[in-house]
């Protein structure tokens, strides 16, 4: 009895209620994500025979794809600014998707020497590619220049996947028929487009605006990109994965960081982020659809309006292959 009344006191403990009402609104958040996204189970997509690469594939997002991508048979390049955190993740992969065709290349996006040689390296492993997932990103960073002169946010965020996808186009087109996936973000509509950021002048950016504005680019990049292609059997699409809680914070300061752990209860888990990664890679029903810009919850929606302007795109497309020197082709 004194057991009983002990145990009572325990469940309804202020404590214990407090426990419980945090659970079940953590259950009910995990419901109503899983009813707004794609089933993924549903989708019949084999991907034996076929290449594809996926940049930042040893944490977050880019890892969860890559394991789908490799449950489905593909051989699948993770490529990772770190060795050892990539080979560790390809040795989780390998467990869990049985996937015996993973590779691991090694590529810093900050970096176009590093681009350069990777897809050298890449072209002799695999002369034709039938995804590009550009996943890879950072945020948090304030204005840093890299060895090459570039600003640090926008070198790995825009500038790292416009090289990446304009060298690999010739593979991307030897495939016949295969798919570039930019990983944006709902914080592009926040940015704006100033190609001077590139080199880290312009005007000055408040803090984690050269996030919003890469993804503005990138967003336009998806665009113009997907013009560029049309009739060439490739199609380019932007998508925003939703909130989720990964470690895309770990460079803020604790503060923040603490926030985005108290928010998490809120947050998509990984393997939800990664669905609307993996519709614009896998679903049947988008093949010839190119240009297009997907909400997370693997809706066609419209980006931002600058990402939306022709000229802009033009404009900035222009900047970038001045920069990366991209008609000197290795
Ligand atoms: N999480 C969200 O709420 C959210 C929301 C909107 C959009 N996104 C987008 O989703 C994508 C994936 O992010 P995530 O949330 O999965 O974050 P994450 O866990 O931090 O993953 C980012 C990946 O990018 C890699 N990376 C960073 N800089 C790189 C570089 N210079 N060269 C090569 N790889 C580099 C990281 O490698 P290291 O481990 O070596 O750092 C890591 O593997 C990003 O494009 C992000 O902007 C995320």
């Amino acid at each position: 009895m004194a057991l009983w009344s002990l145990l009572s006191t325990l469940v309804w403990s202020p404590g214990s209620v407090l426990l419980m009402l945090v659970l079940l609104l953590r259950l009910s958040v995990w419901f109503w994500h899983e009813s707004r996204l794609w089933d993924l189970q549903q989708c019949s997509t084999d991907l034996t025979g076929k290449t594809v690469v996926v940049t930042g594939a040893n944490s977050g997002i880019g890892k969860a794809v890559s394991q789908e991508l490799a449950r489905r048979g593909a051989r699948v390049i993770l490529a990772c600014r770190n060795r050892e955190r990539g080979q560790q993740a390809l040795s989780e992969i390998q467990v869990v998707s049985k996937g015996n065709c993973l590779l691991l290349g090694q590529v810093d996006l900050s970096s176009m020497a590093s681009i350069r040689s990777f897809v050298r390296w890449l072209l002799q492993e695999s002369p034709e590619i039938h995804l590009l997932v550009n996943n890879a990103a950072i945020c948090g960073i304030p204005k840093t220049l890299t060895p090459e002169g570039l600003d640090f946010t926008f070198a790995t965020n825009y500038v790292g996947p416009f090289l990446l996808t304009n060298l690999l186009q010739g593979a991307l087109q030897r495939a016949g028929s295969a798919r570039v996936v930019n990983v944006s973000s709902s914080r592009h509509a926040h940015g704006y487009v100033d190609e001077k950021h590139l080199t880290g002048a312009g005007k000055p950016l408040a803090f984690n605006k050269n996030y919003d504005c890469s993804k503005l680019l990138l967003t336009s990049f998806t665009g113009e990109l997907a013009r560029r292609l049309q009739g060439t059997g490739v199609t380019v699409n932007s998508v925003e994965p939703g909130v989720v809680y990964t470690e895309i914070m770990k460079r803020f300061s604790w503060p923040y960081r603490c926030c985005f752990w108290l928010s998490s209860i809120f947050c998509k888990n990984v393997k939800q982020g990664a669905i609307p990664v993996l519709y614009l890679s896998l679903a049947k029903e988008l093949d010839g659809v190119s240009g297009k810009h997907f909400s997370s919850s693997c809706m066609i929606t419209l980006p931002a309006k600058t990402a939306r302007d022709p000229q802009v795109a033009q404009r900035l497309w222009d900047a970038t292959v001045q920069l990366t020197n991209l008609e000197k082709m290795d």
